[in-house]
């Protein structure tokens, strides 16, 4: 049996659908989460969706997907700017590990433009909104099909 994928939610991630919706999207999380699900039964993997407000439990989560993930798929929301913890345990997976962002921070704020997560994956996604977390999963799919 193939491990599932892990597709990690930073902070605030919880009220899409409700949150800047002019930024974001009017996708819930649990659209996007539904949306994943078929798509990777599709094409043969389960999905492990998560999200949490709280950066220990993200890095929890992420020495989790060490020995329990196929591969990792993470939006860490306004962690991606801030936090060393997720970067470094980032570092220590030896999956493919995927950035995602609905929105694209390279033409937001300038708190936004410093990625630690960045350096720490094999790729980014932004800028496209829900589709971001298709197009991320499609990345690992390749990636982890025969
Ligand atoms: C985000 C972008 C981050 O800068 C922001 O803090 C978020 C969401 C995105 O998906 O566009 O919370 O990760």
């Amino acid at each position: 049996m193939t491990k599932p994928i892990y597709i990690l939610n930073g902070p605030n991630l919880n009220l899409l659908g409700t949150r800047e919706p002019e930024i974001y999207g009017a996708d819930t999380l649990a659209d996007i989460k539904a949306a994943c699900v078929a798509t990777a039964k599709t094409a043969g993997f389960a999905i492990e969706f998560r999200q949490s407000n709280i950066e220990g439990e993200l890095v929890d989560m992420i020495q989790e997907a060490r020995a329990k993930a196929s591969a990792l798929i993470i939006n860490p929301a306004a962690y991606t700017h801030t936090s060393v913890a997720i970067h470094d345990a980032l570092k220590t997976l030896d999956i493919p590990a995927v950035e995602i962002h609905l929105s694209q921070p390279a033409k937001r704020e300038s708190f936004r433009q410093t990625s630690y997560v960045g350096q720490a994956v094999m790729g980014t996604i932004s800028g496209f909104g829900a589709n971001s977390y298709q197009l991320g999963l499609q990345a690992v799919i390749n990636l982890l099909k025969p």
